[in-house]
């Protein structure tokens, strides 16, 4: 148990929950939408888990009311949501589908009424089908200017609603999941060369969406994105492992995170992908390195660095078959990620404003005969980060809010509906939703706002 007295973060610190588009709002042929990749991938047989899709989800399109209703009972001050970008542009550009519009204007109003601010991401994978067929995705330049049309058009319209934007989530899931694995939407498997070029196309978007979501909304905006980046973590928390845990924290980083905050692909990666590495011009390292105002970390899995006498200097260390890990094989126990993923980007970047984005866990959840769910790992796995976050708070890293992921379970993605990470359980027969044993956790660390 953590002690509340010691635990206690700053008043300001905020509370939150995340959701994203397509794993909870269902409704995919409704109020206008076109169709994204996820529709496309999830319905070709042999990609998601037992061919589940996101047709209805959490069907939060039609519920979308009494599902504010959980986050006002948890007392959850910010909702991290995202927009479909196929809702907004049916067909990726041109003529916008005010009847998208209007469900997001909803929504907003009511978590107006019920005091809880919004953070909206632009793009959580979604990708609009027609921009596939038409550029091939993000293997095209063509998509980064579409993105930031939609992303320019939308926040300008929602800005009286929304203070603070996150361009992208995770550009490694979307990317080297979608284009180089195969395990995501839209399923393919480039080589070397086009994947760096994809996820040069990619940071682009994101550099140029920044500019025209500033172009138009009102000051005050705050632009930001989702990064799970990886958080180079020290094994041992002495000078020669922290000091190669930000080596580490740089170089893995090289693609994404590292050239939107430094404006340079690393010699290292260059050299590294050698003939595959990305084309670029110096203006668009201007632009894909844009000052931001936020920095959103996504934080699951632990990435643990050693010292090493090597030329990199530092090396990851491998986990051996019996490290713990939550229901997700992937999902790693790493509780330190929570304080090392804040302190790094403030000191290796300067960045001074930072959210937790995405942190929870996958959990075997069941519903007992008394009705509840108890969620005793899930609770564990919060606990231990939180204190870990704690932390981060009190050494004076700027971290002012945590979004737990997620507020319901949903649909995650390749693993379908088999793999639970909400905090309230969903009966998919019947769209019930019960608050588990982790909500009731949650709740109480936020009206103590500490760690309970
Ligand atoms: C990160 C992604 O942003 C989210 O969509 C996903 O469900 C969680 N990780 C859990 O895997």
């Amino acid at each position: 148990m953590a002690n509340p007295e010691f635990y206690r973060f700053p008043d300001s610190f905020r509370w939150g929950c995340a959701t994203a588009a397509y794993q909870v709002e269902g409704g995919a042929r409704e109020g206008g939408r076109g169709p994204s990749i996820w529709d496309t991938f999830s319905h070709k047989p042999g990609t998601t888990y037992n061919g589940e899709t996101g047709d209805v989800a959490d069907d939060h399109y039609h519920r979308y009311r009494e599902d504010i209703q959980l986050l006002s009972d948890l007392g959850a001050k910010i909702y991290r949501l995202s927009i479909s970008w196929p809702r907004i542009f049916p067909e990726g550009t041109g003529k916008p589908n005010q009847a998208g519009v209007d469900f997001y204007l909803r929504v907003l109003d009511e978590l107006r009424a019920k005091n809880i601010e919004p953070f909206c991401t632009l793009f959580h994978w979604d990708l609009p089908q027609a921009l596939q067929d038409r550029y091939k995705g993000w293997q095209s330049r063509e998509t980064a200017k579409a993105f930031a049309d939609y992303a320019g058009y939308i926040a300008g319209r929602l800005s009286n609603r929304v203070r603070n934007f996150f361009t992208m989530n995770e550009f490694s899931s979307f990317i080297d999941l979608g284009y180089r694995d195969g395990k995501f939407a839209p399923g393919l498997k480039l080589d070397p060369a086009e994947l760096n070029q994809t996820r040069h196309n990619a940071v682009l978007a994101h550099g140029l969406a920044v500019q025209a979501i500033r172009a138009n909304t009102r000051s005050g905006t705050k632009v930001g994105l989702a990064e799970n980046y990886i958080i180079g973590t020290p094994i041992i928390e002495s000078e020669e492992h922290i000091k190669a845990s930000v080596l580490a924290t740089r170089v893995l980083n090289a693609p994404y995170l590292t050239v939107i905050m430094e404006g340079q692909y690393l010699e290292q990666y260059l050299q590294q992908q050698g003939a595959a590495a990305p084309k670029f011009t110096p203006e668009d390292l201007k632009i894909i390195s844009a000052p931001l105002d936020l920095l959103g970390i996504n934080v699951y899995n632990p990435t643990y660095i050693r010292a090493d006498s090597g030329p990199a200097q530092f090396a990851v260390v491998p986990l051996p078959s019996s490290y713990p890990h939550m229901a997700s094989p992937w999902l790693n126990i790493g509780p330190e990620g929570l304080y090392w993923g804040v302190r790094h980007p403030a000191e290796i970047w300067n960045v001074k404003d930072i959210y937790v984005t995405e942190n929870g866990c996958s959990s075997a959840d069941t519903v007992a005969p008394d009705g509840n769910v108890y969620d005793a790992d899930r609770v564990m796995f919060l606990r231990n980060y939180l204190i870990n976050l704690h932390r981060a708070a009190s050494e004076g890293f700027p971290v002012h809010g945590y979004f737990v992921w997620s507020l319901m379970d949903n649909f995650e993605w390749a693993d379908g509906y088999n793999l639970r990470f909400g905090i309230y359980y969903v009966d998919y027969k019947t769209q019930r939703r019960i608050p588990k044993m982790s909500a009731h956790f949650y709740k109480e660390v936020i009206r103590r706002n500490s760690v309970v």
